[in-house]
């Protein structure tokens, strides 16, 4: 084993998704089982207490890869010297509102996280925003963080992205590992954009494989899309295992690299590829390796795609434009 542990820290660590991620990265999900990682946690002055608990139960798993542990509700002693901050604390939604209504709610605190790792973290850093709204709380946090290189930021769509995996898997009756090139576009939001036109299913092209257009509009872009909102529906609170098991998928192929065969949907700053907004950050398909990663570039896009890629960029545009309002960018 290594002996340097990586310092990875976690916001909002008292919360439901924090309560399954934490585990999974000192448990080696993230990084392997030969790096040692320190935690590093940050929560609320009120939330402490609930994760001192959560500490005691970390220590209680003895993990080989768990170096250490800090809490503490000042980012910028948490974020002091971190390679990767998962900024997970944020209120979610409840019944009956869409992601962007806690713009006001939540962006306020992704302006002094930003400022805090622009201080504090390592040269290294690599910042994934799971919060919602995911992608505008990630513009905000790199606004802040003039220091930060842009494309150091990302914000989480591949739990969209495994769920298409999935319900794809369902419809055809195959392994989840036979599926390669899922792509979401877009906002983590209703607007977002599964695209079966350009993924695989054993090799062969989804779409067809499926050959069915009307189960393709009406069932699984929805059923993708809103899926969120269904697990609220059901269980009384929004997604928290998956959206921890996303957060680890997305943030060890960043750091470690996506298979070679295959690509991953993450919201990225926009170079304007696609014809996508510059400076938003919105989910393409993306390769990644050694922490770095590059928009997959020369897909056809039909005019089906366009409209529903240009649909959730103007969300993205519009929600750019609140925020710079409310004075957060
Ligand atoms: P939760 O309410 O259980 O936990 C959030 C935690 O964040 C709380 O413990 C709270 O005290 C903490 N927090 C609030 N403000 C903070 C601050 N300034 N600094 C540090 N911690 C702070 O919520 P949850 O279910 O864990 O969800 C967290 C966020 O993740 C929500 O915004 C939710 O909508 C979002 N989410 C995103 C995805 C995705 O795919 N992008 C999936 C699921 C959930
Ligand atoms: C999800 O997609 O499950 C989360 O973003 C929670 C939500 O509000 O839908």
């Amino acid at each position: 084993m290594s002996t340097t542990p990586v310092k990875v820290a976690v916001t909002g660590a008292a919360g439901q998704i924090g309560y399954s991620l934490l585990f999974r990265i000192a448990c080696g999900d993230l990084l392997g089982p030969d790096t040692p990682v320190q935690l590093q946690l940050l929560e609320i002055e009120p939330a402490l207490k609930a994760l001192e608990g959560t500490v005691m139960e970390l220590n209680d798993c003895a993990f080989p890869t768990l170096a250490g542990v800090e809490i503490g509700s000042d980012p910028n002693k948490i974020f002091d010297g971190a390679n990767l901050a998962l900024l997970v604390g944020a209120r979610p939604r409840t019944k009956g509102m869409e992601r962007g209504d806690l713009l006001s709610a939540n962006g306020a605190i992704f302006t002094g996280q930003g400022k805090a790792l622009n201080d504090h973290a390592a040269d290294d850093i690599r910042v994934g925003v799971t919060g919602n709204p995911a992608n505008t709380n990630a513009l905000i946090a790199s606004t802040n963080a003039p220091d930060i290189p842009k494309e150091r930021f990302s914000a989480l769509t591949r739990l969209d992205h495994n769920r298409a995996i999935s319900q794809l898997s369902e419809k055809l009756g195959v392994p989840v590992t036979e599926i390669k090139k899922m792509t979401i576009w877009g906002n983590h939001s209703a607007t977002q954009f599964p695209d079966l036109f350009h993924a695989e299913v054993d090799g062969k092209n989804a779409y067809d494989a499926v050959g069915d257009q009307d189960w393709y509009a009406d069932t699984f872009i929805p059923t993708v899309a809103k899926r969120g909102a269904a697990i609220i529906e059901a269980r009384g609170a929004s997604s928290a295992a998956s959206a921890a098991s996303a957060t680890i998928d997305a943030a060890r192929d960043w750091l470690l690299g996506s298979a070679a065969d295959d690509w991953v949907s993450m919201a990225v700053v926009s170079d304007g590829s696609y014809g996508v907004a510059e400076g938003i950050i919105s989910s393409f398909p993306v390769v990644t390796k050694n922490g770095d990663w590059e928009i997959v570039q020369g897909l056809e896009i039909n005019d089906f795609s366009r409209g529903k890629i240009d649909a959730s960029v103007a969300e993205l545009v519009e929600e750019r434009d609140a925020v710079k309002e409310l004075g957060l960018i």
